[in-house]
């Protein structure tokens, strides 16, 4: 998608064909800044520090991760060692730990001579599958905003409210979230973005905005807590948020507040819909409340905040007495009576067994057998 009117990628190699490119994320909205990977320690630091984040991109940086720990030793031990330190960076996103079994899977089978050049084929390839992926997304959701839009006053903007950055951001490109989005800007449908700020981190103020102020899609930032009361008053007539972990049930891990967005939602008959790749879908996992680890990050987090003035210089200030202890859980799980559908590559589904194994039917069978 479009920064200040140029297309780029979260993620990609450097021209020397084998350092990596990333969009440092700590340091948006304030300065568009890229940093290079050299080493499996570098992507696994940006994957902890979050200079990447968002499900898809997360298991993208992992990939080429293992793609730098092999052009330094191929050896059976070295792809083992590479793998355990990435899948320990962060625990709540799936996409993880599939690129990281997925790459694993294809490279151990080779012999270590043959593995860098097939590694860094297949984190290409990764990349690429996301993006058409997103697009297919962004296809399929379309429908839904098309059909909203219809119903209302000519002219008038379908109002979509999101949380965190399900964006392009989040992903290689187009987003899940912001897919159908961005396809509805393109049809020439009006919409508008309710964009959650997303305390502590505030990636919908900082990147899912910035994102859609480069795009040119009209949108407000709103408090986290407003939610409620712009449903209660008719002012959104659809949620869509992405998602870190969907069992196989249809419950969806997704950053800290979204299960509150789908009980106001459902309060209010607001539909709810979560947009996600099958990367993102766990189908080893039922309950998703029980069974999906919650990560808990720093406190500071919380107990501080980071802002920049126009002259560019930032400064981190704390918000809570000193002393005051601060509890900073990252993601929580919405209930899968809570989601309207869910909108993947392959189309929409209920948020059930049944639906995900309608479209899913190999891979929900071989998670049976
Ligand atoms: O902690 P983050 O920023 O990695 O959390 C991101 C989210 O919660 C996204 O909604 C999710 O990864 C979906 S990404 C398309």
């Amino acid at each position: 998608m479009l920064i200040d009117g140029e297309p780029w990628r979260t993620i990609g190699l450097a021209e020397d064909g084998w350092r990596v490119t990333i969009i440092d994320q700590t340091r948006l909205p304030h300065a568009f800044v890229t940093a290079t990977l050299e080493t499996l320690e570098d992507a696994a630091r940006a994957i902890e520090i979050m200079q990447v984040r968002g499900a898809p991109l997360i298991g993208a940086t992992a990939a080429y991760g293992l793609c730098l720990a092999l052009r330094a030793d191929a050896s059976d031990g070295a792809l083992a060692a590479a793998c355990a330190r990435l899948l320990r960076t962060r625990p709540t996103a799936v996409n993880l730990r599939w690129a990281i079994e997925d790459m694993r899977g294809r490279l151990a089978a080779l012999p270590p001579g043959e593995r860098v050049a097939a590694a860094y084929a297949r984190a290409a390839a990764i990349c690429e599958e996301d993006v058409a992926i997103c697009r297919a997304i962004g296809d399929h959701g379309l429908a839904l905003i098309r059909a909203i839009a219809a119903a209302k006053p000519a002219g008038e903007p379908v109002n979509i409210l999101t949380h965190c950055n399900a964006g392009w951001l989040a992903t290689i490109d187009w987003g899940t979230a912001t897919a159908p989005i961005y396809r509805a800007r393109q049809e020439g449908i009006p919409v508008h973005v309710w964009v959650d700020e997303t305390r502590p981190r505030n990636q919908g103020a900082a990147l899912t905005a910035f994102e859609l102020l480069h795009e040119g899609v009209p949108h407000t930032v709103i408090v986290d807590n407003a939610g409620g009361h712009l449903m209660q008053h008719g002012m959104v007539d659809l949620c869509i948020v992405g998602t870190d972990r969907t069992t196989r049930t249809g419950d969806v891990a997704n950053k800290i507040g979204t299960y509150l967005k789908a009980l106001a939602a459902r309060d209010n008959g607001v539909p709810f819909y979560v947009a996600l790749p099958s990367t993102t879908i766990d189908w080893s996992l039922t309950d998703g409340v029980r069974e999906i680890p919650i990560e808990q990050r720093d406190p500071r987090e919380v107990t501080e905040i980071t802002g920049c003035a126009a002259d560019g210089r930032c400064t981190t200030v704390r918000l809570t007495p000193e002393g005051s202890p601060a509890a900073n859980y990252a993601f929580d799980v919405t209930p899968a009576r809570y989601v309207t559908g869910l909108v993947t590559e392959r189309g929409l589904c209920p948020a059930t067994a049944e639906g995900l194994a309608a479209l899913f039917p190999e891979r929900a069978a071989a998670a049976a057998g």
